[in-house]
């Protein structure tokens, strides 16, 4: 067997060998890249209240791969970005499909409270890049206020039998809280 090995080897050219060799090590190299990196995304995300919420967030992100804590935390508040600009399109888009004035008000009210927190997430961004990590986690927490705000008064319609969300704009809602708290968590141990 090593002998066989040994006579490939004399066989192959040099430079076939150093390409063969190349390959090998770079080959190696990512392999490790990858389940380091999938390593650090579970420890990040294994805090959240939610991790596999946390977890489904940064692998949607190419980048994720090569991100640092740093990298992974600034990952979720994009996607609490994305979820909240969705949030503020339906209830945008509920507020100019109801009747109702009170319904059409509240709607209002919360489209208005989704803009500020979209807002506030583009803040916690530059504070993340500035390394304002405190600055950071006080922006994300302001930015769960709207959304909490917004569930209470709809849940005060759904008591009342006035309304019904659909099912799409409740799961956002769902999983904006999930992300907050999984980006709360992962700055609060920088
Ligand atoms: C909420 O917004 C998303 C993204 O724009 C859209 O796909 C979805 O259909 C909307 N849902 C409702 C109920 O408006």
């Amino acid at each position: 067997m090593t002998s066989f090995k040994a006579s490939m080897l004399v066989a192959l050219p040099l430079y076939h060998l150093l390409i063969l060799l190349l390959v090998l090590t770079s080959f190696q190299h990512a392999t490790k890249l990858v389940l380091a990196d999938e390593k650090l995304i579970e420890q990040q995300c294994h805090n959240a209240e939610v991790p596999a919420t946390c977890i489904q967030c940064v692998n949607s992100d190419p980048t994720a791969i090569k991100a640092d804590k740093v990298g992974i935390a600034a990952i979720v508040i994009n996607c609490l970005s994305d979820n909240v600009e969705t949030l503020a399109k339906n209830m945008s888009s509920m507020a100019s499909t109801v009747q109702d004035k009170s319904l059409k008000s509240m709607f209002n009210e919360c489209t208005k409270g989704f803009l500020e927190a979209r807002r506030d997430l583009s803040t916690a961004m530059k504070e993340l890049k500035k390394k304002n990590y405190d600055q950071t986690n006080l922006r994300v927490r302001k930015a769960v206020t709207p959304e909490l705000d917004c569930k209470n008064n709809v849940v005060d319609k759904i008591k009342l039998a006035v309304l019904q969300l659909p099912d799409d704009v409740l799961y956002t809602m769902r999983v904006y809280e999930e992300l907050t708290n999984a980006a709360m968590r992962i700055i609060d141990r920088f």
